[in-house]
């Protein structure tokens, strides 16, 4: 069987599946990881990892069998492509199957901020319905939508968006289809909006694009609602622009240096915070595993791959 090491725990069902058709190292139960690496490098063939994981680059280069990264996720922005190419090893992630959860997650994120739903919940379970009523919250229907990246998961965002009647632009690197407004960059974008909704793709060329020009385009009345990528946004501008009142408030599925969170955000009421679980439902996870270990072996098979990156 070929030897593979996973980077992080996988559901049980899944774990079991890949155990009957794999020798499965959990590296990340490994205290001596380096110590493991001496013994076993040279026979693992296969790595399996999530999206917001991927593979780190001295772990990849410390792989001389390497051949195949099984990504249990859509993201490959921390894989390194150009060096997996250099090397022949091939890469697949787990596009499509997520996208809907992916953009469910993103209109109740927006709903929640502007109508204050965490604060709302919070309100009845800790009694204080009868003294006082909520704070009046913000209309979500005929607001003016941005959709920063037009893929997949941003085209699956806007038909949902669709339905609340108010309009929609987007930036992506060329037209897409739906009778949307295109804008030149995110900056054009979120003067022209809103609720600015992240769903592009990570990478050298987003890092950090949604900074304080951004916000401050945005406005005091305006949201972030981030669906995609921690590295994407500023996230110290970020947390100014909220505590200063620049931005109007936002709504976070994905951080920078996750699991870590700036604690500064957990003292601000404008803001909805959610532990990078926007595919993490039972049918969207299995779905994705499922494609994971297709691609894994249809490789040890010879055949073609379902869904390569490279
Ligand atoms: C998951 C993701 O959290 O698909 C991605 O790129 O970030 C998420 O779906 C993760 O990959 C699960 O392993």
């Amino acid at each position: 069987m070929p030897e593979l090491l996973l980077l992080s725990a996988v559901r049980p069902a899944l774990l079991a599946a890949l155990q009957d058709a794999y020798t499965i190292h959990k590296f990340y139960e490994e205290a001596d990881q380096a110590g493991f690496l001496s013994a076993h490098a040279g026979q693992i063939e296969g790595v399996v990892t999530g999206g917001h994981i991927g593979i780190p680059p001295d772990l990849m280069a410390a792989l001389p069998a390497l051949r195949i990264i099984g990504i249990n996720g859509v993201g490959y922005d921390r894989v390194d492509l150009e060096a997996a190419r250099a090397r022949g090893i091939r890469v697949t992630n787990t596009p499509d199957v997520l996208t809907d959860d992916v953009a469910d997650l993103a209109v109740g994120l927006t709903i929640a901020l502007l109508r204050g739903l965490p604060q709302a919940h919070a309100h009845v379970v800790a009694g204080r319905w009868p003294a006082a009523e909520m704070p009046l919250t913000r209309k979500v229907s005929g607001k003016r939508f941005g959709i920063m990246g037009m893929g997949r998961i941003g085209l699956a965002v806007a038909k949902r968006l669709a339905a609340f009647d108010g309009t929609i632009g987007y930036t992506a690197n060329s037209d897409k289809p739906g009778g949307y407004t295109r804008y030149k960059d995110v900056e054009a974008l979120a003067a022209a909006s809103d609720v600015l909704v992240v769903c592009a793709a990570a990478s050298a060329a987003t890092r950090r694009i949604v900074g304080r020009a951004v916000f401050d385009a945005l406005g005091p009345k305006g949201a972030l609602v981030n669906i995609a990528r921690g590295s994407i946004v500023d996230e110290p501008e970020l947390v100014l622009a909220l505590q200063e009142g620049r931005l109007g408030g936002a709504a976070l599925d994905v951080f920078e240096s996750e699991p870590n969170v700036p604690p500064a955000l957990f003292a601000l009421e404008n803001v909805v915070l959610t532990p990078h679980v926007a595919s993490a439902t039972e049918e969207t996870r299995t779905a994705m595993g499922q494609l994971m270990m297709d691609n894994l072996a249809a490789y040890f098979a010879g055949r073609p791959l379902l869904t390569p990156v490279v």
